[in-house]
């Protein structure tokens, strides 16, 4: 089957869906699947990329990886996004993005905003193109901190108190907004609503933080959510992958990380920069009953959005033993170094049959 695999993108995580290209272009039998690289440039021009260039996009010292227009002889796709014009004719037959030929299935692997949130789903809705991992819907919600948070609470999952400040009120009435903020007990964590990767993310300790916090955060999104950050809570994820007969999806061993940077939290820096200190235990050293409640929750959250191919699942575990539901990510982090993969390999699923898994569940 030809594959096209979508990556870069305009989103804040564009570098990261760089290094996930990387690794799942490196992951794909090219025995059994023809591939073909579809990049994103941070200003949105579609590009052809061949898999020689995406292999060549890692980290150097500081500095992630980006994808430009000039890098290689890569190929413009005629009036493609940015330009107002067509990149995509509808064509019948499971075939799309016309330019590149008949693709039997495209590959997301846009982190972020424009990628990850339901919008290039729609895209291959529309051109009638399978593709790998979560609908529509359920991309848009496993964006969304805010609906991600009202869904699980309206399935019994266990989701600590937050206030959203939508840009509505913010605008009309601040007071009151901040009114509701000081109900939470700090220390709180301010989050652009939409984004990923820890970016826009402030740790506030007390109230003199809270406004740079929240202008901070306005940055990446005019909608603002507010968390209740728990103390000394144990920060916990697991992997969700669609069973192929449509069982009861698979979930993957636990893994804890471990922090002792310099922000205290689970940062973008310490997130894919290789001399930050976090460790990653995979397994997490955990027993039995916990390991299992989680793994049926995060099971509970793929449902609950109506999740499908992957997903992966973070939790913390507080002081007094309480699971706390944090987050879904449809498209998590996906090089062979990311904390997915780690989870799988550590069930028995390695980087590469995974991969195939993921193709293949979409192709069926
Ligand atoms: N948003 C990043 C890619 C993650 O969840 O792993
Ligand atoms: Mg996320």
């Amino acid at each position: 089957p030809r594959v096209a695999v979508v990556f870069g993108g305009t989103s804040d995580e564009h570098p990261v869906s760089c290094l996930t290209a990387r690794g799942v272009v490196g992951a794909i039998d090219s025995e059994r699947y023809d591939v073909i690289g579809v990049g994103i440039t941070r200003s949105g021009r579609w590009v052809v990329v061949p898999p020689e260039q995406i292999a060549a996009l890692q980290v150097e010292g500081k500095k992630m990886p980006e994808l430009t227009e000039d890098a290689a002889d890569a190929m413009l796709l005629p009036g493609s996004a940015g330009a107002g014009g067509e990149l995509v004719e509808r064509t019948g037959g499971g075939t799309g993005l016309a330019q590149l030929g008949p693709v039997d299935v495209a590959f997301s692997l846009l982190h972020g905003p424009f990628g990850e949130d339901g919008t290039i789903q729609g895209l291959f809705e529309m051109m009638g193109t399978r593709y790998v991992g979560a609908g529509v819907l359920a991309s848009a919600v496993g964006m969304d901190k805010h609906y991600m948070k009202m869904i699980f609470e309206r399935s019994g999952l266990p989701v600590d108190p937050y206030v959203v400040i939508t840009p509505g009120d913010w605008h009309r009435d601040r007071e009151q907004s901040l009114k509701a903020v000081s109900a939470l007990k700090y220390p709180l964590y301010v989050k652009p609503t939409r984004n990923g990767s820890s970016i826009g993310i402030s740790k506030v300790d007390d109230e003199s933080q809270l406004l740079d916090a929240i202008d901070f955060a306005h940055r990446f999104d005019p909608k603002v959510i507010i968390e209740e950050g728990l103390e000394n809570a144990r920060e916990l994820e697991c992997g969700v992958l669609q069973s192929p007969g449509g069982e009861a999806p698979l979930v993957s061993a636990v893994a804890e990380i471990r922090m002792h940077n310099e922000s205290g939290f689970y940062d973008f820096d310490a997130k894919y920069l290789p001399e930050e200190q976090v460790d990653l235990d995979v397994p997490a050293d955990l027993d039995d009953a916990t390991t299992r409640e989680m793994q049926a929750l995060a099971a509970k959250a793929f449902d609950a959005i109506g999740c499908e191919g992957l997903s992966r699942v973070d939790f913390f575990l507080t002081a007094d033993g309480r699971l706390v539901l944090n987050e879904i990510n449809t498209m998590p982090g996906f090089t062979e170094h990311s904390m997915y993969p780690r989870v799988w390999a550590a069930s028995g699923i390695d980087y590469p049959t995974l991969v195939d898994r993921l193709l293949q569940l979409a192709l069926q």
